[in-house]
């Protein structure tokens, strides 16, 4: 695809209606309207609101974009759109408006990997950035550890064995009311606190480079149960304790596989990586071993379209890694 084409990306998989943007590698528009003030009051993102909520939302989204952008719909040359991992109703939307649009201007259309599009999302403001490296792939549903030899070549060379670093986050902060999404409420209220008060378990598996947060869950809400008043426990030590045994077991495990890799490029990706704790402890990293390091801003780091747009733009669009199997484009023809 050249490069200094205009491509519009769209991004419905979960509860975010984006919008990008994209004149070759400037970033024209990135809009990320979010139904947070929908799901609030569940305490969690209900599927079939969501998919609603996309379906409301999107057409005035996409002439706002359009007119944020400067641009009518026939100065757009191609256009792209996650087809999977996610939500099946969300996509679904976001799938069928951006099929509908390439058809009605007769422009190619790109479906790609929502996780290629996390993997990818760097390259919005480092367009430079090239394998090999390794990238810690930290969101609401997935905590992988990606070798990327060349791009479209990936080993995963760990994940999850139960709940992902975002939804430890969130199902800890839904028990304690802290707030949705649980990442940024936890990292707000730990701002204050004392991230070694409570001793917390960095939990292991079997395999040296997998992932379990279940057990830490367990361990902090056991500790509630049982705290002590005289202890004299503020929340806020409870948030920077708990998000540091997060952000410590990533790094435990991401450590070694940069020395096992031996590779000199580390970057990083998913909404948990907007966590500034996590960052600080990646640039950490990165500083103490000589790595260049790759990270998307926080904005970049969420779910939004400008990274289904560069994934498209650089071919990045599949994922081999096969964790999950929906995809819309081998359904809806
Ligand atoms: N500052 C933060 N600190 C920690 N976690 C955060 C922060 N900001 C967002 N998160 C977490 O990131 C997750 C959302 O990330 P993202 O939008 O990439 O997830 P998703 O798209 O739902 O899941 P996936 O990408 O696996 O399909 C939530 O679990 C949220 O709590
Ligand atoms: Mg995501």
């Amino acid at each position: 695809m050249s490069k200094d084409k205009v491509i519009l990306g769209f991004e419905t998989s979960c509860d975010e209606t984006a919008i990008a943007i994209m004149r070759g590698e400037e970033l024209l528009v990135n809009t990320i309207s979010s139904q947070v003030d929908i799901h609030e009051k569940f305490g969690g993102v209900v599927p079939e609101v969501a998919s609603r909520a996309h379906a409301e939302m999107i057409r005035n989204i996409f002439h706002s974009s359009l007119n944020s952008a400067n641009l009518q719909i026939s100065d757009i040359d191609s256009v792209a759109t996650t087809d999977g991992p996610g939500l099946v109703g969300s996509l679904v939307v976001g799938y069928n408006f951006a099929k509908s649009i390439a058809w009605s201007i007769d422009k190619p259309l790109y479906t790609v990997d929502h996780m290629v599009g996390h993997l990818a999302a760097p390259l919005i403001e480092n367009p430079n950035m090239e394998p090999p490296f390794l990238t810690l792939l930290v969101s609401g549903g997935h905590t992988q550890i990606v070798l990327v030899e060349k791009w479209g070549d990936y080993k995963l060379m760990g994940t999850t064995i139960d709940d992902a670093a975002g939804e430890a986050f969130d199902k800890l902060s839904r028990f304690c009311g802290f707030g949705f999404p649980g990442g940024p409420a936890i990292q707000r209220i730990a701002e204050s606190g004392n991230p070694s008060k409570i001793n917390l378990p960095r939990p292991k598996t079997k395999h040296e480079y997998n992932y379990s947060f279940s057990g830490l869950k367990t361990a902090a809400t056991n500790f509630l149960k049982n705290i002590d008043p005289d202890d004299k426990i503020t929340r806020a030590d409870f948030a920077a304790s708990y998000q540091e045994a997060i952000v410590d077991s990533l790094m435990i495990n991401f450590t070694k596989a940069v020395k096992e890799t031996g590779v000199k490029n580390i970057s990083g990706g998913g909404g948990v990586m907007a966590n500034s704790r996590l960052r600080e402890k990646m640039n950490i990293l990165a500083n103490d071993n000589n790595l260049e390091i790759f990270l998307p801003s926080p904005r970049l780091s969420t779910d939004n379209a400008a990274m289904i747009c560069v994934a498209a733009q650089n071919d990045l669009i599949t994922n081999d890694l096969k964790e999950n199997d929906v995809r819309l484009s081998s359904i809806i023809k």
